[in-house]
């Protein structure tokens, strides 16, 4: 019988978009090596790229970075890791993270589900963030969302034992649809219990995709959940 974890053939999540700005294509050419992390396909050394040993969170798809920029301010002891392929975005992202003087951000510009496949040792990160995936509101298009099982899969595995995976979206539908993905993952729970949502986390700070929601008059569905390995 076939494995329905295993997609016929994923979808990528996203569509390269976008101009950037003359000062946004500087900061990737400049700041790159002190902030850019390359992707070869391996194993990624996180130590050696942060310079230090220190709890891992990971952002996919940060669009703008104003979550990234505000949490990575709030807590110096944590690391946290940018994955997005917005490239505006990224060169935002590097000139904010050497104005506001951050040595807790690194940046990485590739597909975050290969990354999560290949680049990430399993048990390794300490919180996921996933904050406004693209809704991709046609149903043809609902293969290429970012929340499948098979990905649930992918992210649970890389979760340290006490970790925890934060989403968040203004589309309804999507948000049931991440309740039914997630929900339905053996390696995961629903740290609200089943098929409920969680409330906004503290020090989530508003983005410019959660602005556009509201103004359309969209709830907001937070959700968390645990490894199913944590006690
Ligand atoms: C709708 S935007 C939300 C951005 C931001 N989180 C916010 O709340 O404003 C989704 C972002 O995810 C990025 N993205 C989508 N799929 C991705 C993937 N597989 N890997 C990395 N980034 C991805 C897109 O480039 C886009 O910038």
């Amino acid at each position: 019988m076939e494995d329905p974890t295993t997609p016929i053939a994923r979808q990528r999540s996203f569509v390269t978009r976008g101009r950037r700005t003359e000062a946004q294509n500087r900061a990737i050419d400049e700041l790159w090596p002190a902030y850019g992390v390359d992707f070869a396909g391996e194993r990624l050394d996180l130590d050696a790229a942060f310079g230090r040993s220190a709890p891992r969170v990971v952002e996919i798809g940060f669009g703008n970075g104003e979550n990234l920029l505000t949490l990575a301010e709030r807590h110096p002891d944590r690391d946290f890791l940018g994955i997005e392929v917005h490239g505006a975005g990224i060169g935002r992202v590097l000139g904010e993270t050497r104005m506001r003087g951050l040595g807790n951000i690194r940046i990485i510009r590739h597909d975050a589900v290969e990354i999560f496949e290949h680049g990430l040792a399993p048990a390794s990160i300490d919180e996921i963030m996933i904050y406004f995936p693209d809704p991709w509101p046609k149903a043809r298009h609902h293969r290429r969302r970012l929340v499948q099982p098979d990905v649930a899969e992918i992210l649970a595995r890389t979760l340290a034992p006490e970790g925890v995976l934060r989403l968040a979206t203004d589309w309804e539908p999507y948000a049931k649809h991440m309740i039914d993905v997630l929900d339905a993952s053996p390696s995961l729970v629903n740290a609200a219990g089943g098929a409920r949502f969680v409330r906004r986390p503290d020090d989530r700070p508003v983005t410019k995709f959660e602005q556009r929601g509201e103004r359309l008059g969209h709830s907001i569905f937070d959700l968390e959940y645990r490894p199913a390995s944590h006690p």
